[in-house]
């Protein structure tokens, strides 16, 4: 049974109440509305809340854009995505993510993670945490939500690791690129990928850590994942190559991985730093999916 453990709140606030999933990360907040101001002890309650469970989850809420602008603004700055082909026309700290068609060209991004990864990890000054904000959910014939996203705990992972392997790792750097992801879709058929010029050359390949720590908890998570890392440095090719896949499948091993559901109203909100996520591409149009995300600046990963 998830336990719970509140919020502090005077007169006047919102006491979160703050549930905890039952799986390695997340949990939701109950009793917030943020279509409403949040007074600052409530938005700590949320804060700190989100600090220890890495991934948070508001159920039934109304927002429009600006709100959930402003509320992300609450974290820190924002990042206006690389991939301004997919902001919103109005409100460009907004992306789209969503399969639905504009006409000839996709509204929003309709391939956002395929693969497992954490965002802007080929940046970098990568994110340090993403709200999405779910509009339209697609759904089977029989009512049941399609298009799920997978998150797992990069933490739980490195602590699960033996000591050997901590060893090992610890130190390594890696290369990341928005390339590598682009030619993986590639390489699995994706006939719409594309990656202009102009983006290849904002995103020039980065490095770095294959371990970070975070900078607020100190917790140590496993960096690399299967998107977007291209190679572990300063190892031979194969080793290195075995090392990398290793990682990536110990990362997603079921025992750390939550797998949510959306339903349409769902503000979800992740750390960057010790979680991965995953899109699960089950749907398809006439089903639906429509979203909105805002990205929080990052820091370097130490
Ligand atoms: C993202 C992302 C997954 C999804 O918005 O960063 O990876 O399920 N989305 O839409
Ligand atoms: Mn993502």
């Amino acid at each position: 049974m998830p336990g719970t453990d509140s919020g502090t709140g005077g007169a006047g606030t919102m006491t979160p109440e703050i549930v905890p999933f039952d799986a390695a990360l997340g949990a939701e907040v109950r009793g917030v509305d943020l279509a409403r101001d949040l007074d600052d002890a409530t938005f700590a309650a949320i804060e700190r809340a989100w600090n220890g469970h890495s991934v948070l989850l508001f159920r039934d809420q109304s927002i429009d854009e600006a709100r959930h602008v402003a509320f992300s603004r609450r974290f820190g700055d924002l990042e206006i995505h690389v991939l301004d082909q997919y902001l919103h026309p109005r409100h460009p700290e907004i992306l789209i993510v969503s399969n639905v068609m504009d006409g000839d060209r996709h509204a929003g991004i309709y391939d956002a993670g395929r693969y497992w990864h954490t965002d802007l990890s080929y940046m970098a000054v990568p994110s340090r945490g993403s709200l999405l904000y779910a509009i339209e959910v697609p759904h089977d014939a029989a009512g049941d939500p399609l298009g799920d996203t997978l998150f797992t705990s990069t933490a739980a992972a490195y602590d699960a690791l033996s000591t050997d392997m901590k060893r090992r790792i610890s130190g390594l750097k890696a290369e990341f690129s928005l390339a590598n992801r682009h030619a993986r879709l590639v390489a699995d058929g994706d006939p719409d990928a594309t990656l202009s010029d102009a983006h290849r050359e904002k995103t020039p390949p980065v490095i770095h850590k294959v371990v970070r720590s975070h900078p607020i908890t100190g917790r140590r998570s496993i960096y690399v994942n299967e998107g977007q890392t291209s190679r572990i440095l300063g190892l031979p090719e194969d080793e290195a190559r075995d090392l990398l896949q290793a990682l990536c499948a110990h990362c997603t091993r079921p025992e750390f991985v939550y797998r949510h559901r959306w339903r349409a109203g769902d503000l979800l909100i992740w750390d960057n730093i010790p979680t991965q996520h995953l899109a699960i591409c089950d749907y398809a149009l006439p089903q639906r999916r429509y979203m909105h995300r805002t990205t929080l600046r990052g820091t370097v990963p130490q």
